[in-house]
C-alpha cells in the first residue's frame, strides 16, 4: 500500500472542511485545505495592492510562502487562519483563482506539499479538499469524492450558522454571494469545478454530517484502497 490520496471537490459552503478533516483524522492522513491556500494569495494580493493581471500574480504566487502547521495555516510566517475566512477574502480568491500563472502555481505547491509529506512518512496519505484536486491536481488520486448541495441548502447552513454567532445577516445576500462564486468557479476556462468522471457525487441536502461521514467510510471500505 503507497501513500493513499482522496480528492474531495465541491462548491462553497457545502461542508467540504469538516469532512475532509474528519476523513483525515480517521485515516491518519495529512489533511489539505487548498482553498486556504488560494485565500492566502487573495489576502497577500488585497494587503499589497498589487494590479490584477496574470504577471503581476504569477510573482505574488511565487513569492509567497503557504505552510500548514498543526491546525493553522502560516503565510509568509505569519498565522492568517481566521483573517482568511472574511467573506471579502472568500469573494478575493474565487476571483484570483480564474488566472492561468495562479492555477499553475497552486498545482505544484499542492503536489509538492504532498509529496513532501508522502516523503516524511509521518502519514498513511493525504485528504485534499478543493475545486479541480480530483480532476488537474491529482487525477488518479485512489480514490474522489463530489460533494454537492443545492446553492438554497447552502445558504441556509451558512445563515443558521452565522446566526449562532450572534450577528445580524441578510440570507438573500448570503445565498447571492453564494451564487456568484458558484458562477466564477464553474465558468473559468482553466480547471473549472466539476466532478471528476470517477468521482462519487455525493449530495448532502437531505443528509446531516453522520450520515455523510457514515456513506463516505462505507465508500472507503469497498474501495479497498487501504488493503
Ligand atoms: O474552499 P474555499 O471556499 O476556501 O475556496 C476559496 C476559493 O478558492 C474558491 O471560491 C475558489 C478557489 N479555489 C480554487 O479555485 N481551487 C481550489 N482547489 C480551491 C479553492
Amino acid at each position: 500500500m503507497g501513500f493513499i490520496i482522496i480528492a474531495i471537490d465541491g462548491p462553497s459552503g457545502v461542508g467540504k472542511s469538516t469532512i475532509a478533516r474528519k476523513l483525515s483524522t480517521e485515516l491518519s492522513s495529512v489533511y489539505v485545505d487548498t482553498g486556504a491556500m488560494f485565500r492566502c494569495l487573495a489576502l497577500c494580493w488585497g494587503r499589497k495592492g498589487c494590479p490584477e493581471s496574470d504577471l503581476a500574480l504569477q510573482e505574488l504566487g511565487e513569492q509567497t510562502r503557504i505552510s500548514f502547521e498543526d491546525e493553522k495555516i502560516i503565510c509568509d510566517g505569519f498565522d492568517v487562519s481566521d483573517e482568511i475566512r472574511s467573506e471579502d477574502i472568500s469573494s478575493l480568491a474565487s476571483r484570483i483563482s480564474v488566472y492561468p500563472s495562479i492555477r499553475e502555481i497552486m498545482k505544484n505547491k499542492q503536489r509538492s506539499l504532498v509529496k513532501e509529506e508522502s516523503e516524511a512518512g509521518n502519514y498513511k496519505g493525504a485528504v485534499l479538499e478543493g475545486r479541480d484536486i480530483g480532476t488537474v491536481i491529482f487525477p488518479s488520486a485512489d480514490l474522489k469524492f463530489y460533494i454537492d448541495a443545492s446553492p438554497q441548502i447552502r445558504a441556509k447552513r451558512r445563515y443558521l450558522q452565522l446566526l449562532k454567532q450572534n450577528g445580524d445577516f441578510d440570507f438573500q445576500e448570503i445565498l447571492t454571494a453564494i451564487l456568484e462564486r458558484d458562477h466564477q468557479d464553474k465558468n473559468r476556462n482553466v480547471a473549472p469545478l466539476k466532478a471528476a468522471k470517477d468521482a462519487i457525487i455525493i449530495d448532502t441536502g437531505n443528509m446531516n454530517i453522520e450520515e455523510v461521514m457514515q456513506y463516505l467510510f462505507e465508500c472507503v471500505d469497498s474501495s479497498k484502497v487501504y488493503t
